[in-house]
């Protein structure tokens, strides 16, 4: 049976957090040996909103890179890879523009919704407005079938496979309709009850050291009617118990058992939830640190991840530009 193919990919625009690591990076690692995969690190995509702070983007391309193969994304099994060393997404993203009507892109719900959260930086721009263009390119360049990603990603997926639809009527079919897998990612937020979010920097990063990790811990809200040791508290309302559910699903029935019987204090639970997180980071850490003591191996792995790219996504081309009109020469 041949292996489908997937495409996925995050944008470089700071370091990484336990968020991604639940959300994409373990699913995305336990998929390596059932498709063909191609994962991303995608700095045009930063670049579309953060353009204004080009040292932020370049920097955390290569931590984004580092931090994907920390968390278990083999570069022996998958392609790992920057968007800009493959120009062939930026060509095919110039001729699905022609394809693409500006009413799809006007009416697309994360537009508009960024439109209007955005205050800090000016996103109205022509780029921005294509973010779903280049998506789609990303994607049907090596005719990726399955893109894993979260909800919020569906109404891009909804566009790559019109798009996609669209440019196969004009000028025949070279392209797959791709379907979203949605990660069944269990959701939790930031230490302070609120969504994860750079700007709110409330949350567990990467690269945090066990003492990093249970400061941070020390901070997070509990049952706020707990006020004493001695009070039952109420783990289903408690942002420390969902951790438990997440990262030791095993204890976490234990655990809400003795909260409500008040058999030990939000402190003792936080210690050892600040242990869990330590023990499934500091692996991640310690390849983290490997790979940064050798950044010419990480360049070599991202060169290599690039060509291979490339040899698929020139195959790609060299059916999409005869069909569009070009001379079609083979690079
Ligand atoms: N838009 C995605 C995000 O913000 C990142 C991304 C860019 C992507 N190109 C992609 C995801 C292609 C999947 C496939 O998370
Ligand atoms: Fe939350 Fe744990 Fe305190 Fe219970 S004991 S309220 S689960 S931190």
């Amino acid at each position: 049976m041949t292996k489908g193919t997937i495409l996925s990919g995050m944008r470089p625009t700071g370091p990484l957090h336990i968020g991604h690591l639940v959300g994409a990076l373990s699913n995305w690692a336990s998929l390596q040996d059932s498709y063909r995969c191609f994962f991303m690190v995608a700095d045009w995509h930063a670049l579309m909103s953060e353009y204004e702070s080009p040292e932020v983007v370049r920097e955390a391309t290569l931590q984004v890179a580092i931090d994907f193969m920390a968390c278990g994304l083999d570069p022996e099994r998958s392609t790992i890879f920057v968007q800009s060393d493959v120009p062939e997404h930026i060509e095919l993203y110039m001729a699905f523009s022609f394809v693409t009507p500006l009413g799809w892109l006007e009416r697309c719900p994360t537009y508009k919704e960024q439109l209007r959260n955005i205050t800090d930086r000016d996103i109205s721009n022509y780029a921005f407005l294509g973010y779903p263009v280049l998506q789609a390119a990303d994607i049907l360049v090596y005719k990726a079938d399955t893109v894993p990603v979260g909800e919020d990603q569906l109404p891009h997926l909804e566009l790559t496979r019109e798009i996609g639809r669209r440019f196969n009527h004009l000028y025949g079919g070279i392209f797959p309709e791709p379907q979203a897998m949605l990660t069944n990612a269990p959701r939790f937020l930031g230490l302070d009850g609120r969504k994860m979010s750079k700007s709110y920097g409330n949350y567990i990063s990467l690269s945090d050291t066990a003492e990093d990790i249970r400061a941070k811990v020390m901070t997070m809200f509990t049952d706020p009617q707990r006020q004493r040791k001695s009070d039952p508290g109420r783990p289903e309302i408690c942002n420390v118990h969902r951790y438990f559910d997440i990262f030791a699903p095993d204890e976490a029935r234990e655990v809400a058992d003795k909260c409500r019987k008040a058999e030990w204090g939000c402190t003792d639970c936080k210690m050892r939830i600040a242990e869990i997180l330590e023990s499934r980071i500091s692996p991640i850490r310690e390849r983290q640190a490997a790979l940064m003591a050798d950044p010419a191996e990480v360049e070599d792995i991202l060169t290599r991840g690039a060509q291979q790219a490339r040899d698929v996504a020139e195959a790609t081309m060299a059916e999409v530009r005869p069909a569009i009109g070009l001379k079609g020469t083979r690079r």
